[in-house]
């Protein structure tokens, strides 16, 4: 299972890096110009600093352009992975790109529909949106089982992304429900770690130890210290 985290910022990355959690990074334009910086200029900053894989979303509209544009994007390093939409235009991008050796994320999936020509030719990655769809007051978790079953039955090397996973309950689920990969923006792992039960019991101990005279939680409380004249002395 590849986590990835949803986000340009290289501060984020170095950060969620050493918790383990990006396996690879996905971009898109929105949170490119989020960064306010050159576009390019970011991305090598990304692929330096990450070495999974790093999808980048093309911007042109018109399929030659757009492999064009792919192309280019490619050559910045191995890693890169191009995002396509899941439209008629991305079809014949998506095609051509496998031709030349380039992998593919196919984004903007709302409906499993979507995705059946690019799961038939084998892209790299499916991105099936979650999030964006409650926008809209409906529930798109129950496609991320359709979707893996479609990958599963057709026999297809795809791997399916949940994306737009904007709450901790969309994470688990997709997890449970057989995405290949997740990609999580920072806000979503905030929301995960700033849950109240967990701060309010990691409270509640801390008060009721400090409560115990010195002297007995003295040991225990020093061990650290302990420890480390210990290893500075060997
Ligand atoms: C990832 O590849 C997508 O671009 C991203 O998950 C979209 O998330 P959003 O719908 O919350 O903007």
């Amino acid at each position: 299972m590849e986590f990835f985290l949803d986000t340009a910022s290289i501060e984020e990355i170095k950060h969620y890096k050493k918790l383990g959690l990006v396996d690879g990074v996905t971009t898109n334009p929105q949170l490119l110009s989020k960064e306010g910086t050159d576009c390019l200029e970011q991305i090598k900053k990304i692929v330096s600093i990450v070495s999974g894989p790093v999808s980048v979303e093309v911007t042109c509209t018109e399929p030659h352009r757009m492999v064009e544009q792919a192309m280019g994007l490619a050559s910045i390093a191995e890693n890169i992975v191009i995002k396509v939409p899941a439209s008629t235009e991305g079809i014949v991008v998506a095609e051509r790109l496998k031709r030349e050796g380039i992998k593919t994320n196919i984004t903007l999936v709302f409906h499993p529909s979507q995705a059946v020509p690019f799961i038939k030719m084998g892209v790299e990655y499916i991105s099936l949106f979650v999030g964006r769809v409650e926008d809209f007051g409906l529930d798109n978790t129950p496609h991320i089982r359709t979707l893996r079953s479609m990958i599963d039955t057709m026999q297809s090397p795809t791997r399916l992304l949940g994306a737009s996973i904007r709450n901790p309950d969309y994470l688990v689920t997709a997890i449970a429900d057989g995405a290949h990969a997740v990609t999580v923006p920072p806000a979503c792992w905030q929301k995960v770690y700033t849950n109240p039960m967990l701060s309010q019991a990691e409270r509640e101990f801390l008060e009721s130890w400090r409560r115990l005279p010195p002297l007995v939680r003295k040991k225990y409380d020093s061990l650290t210290a302990d420890m480390e004249v210990a290893q500075n002395a060997s």
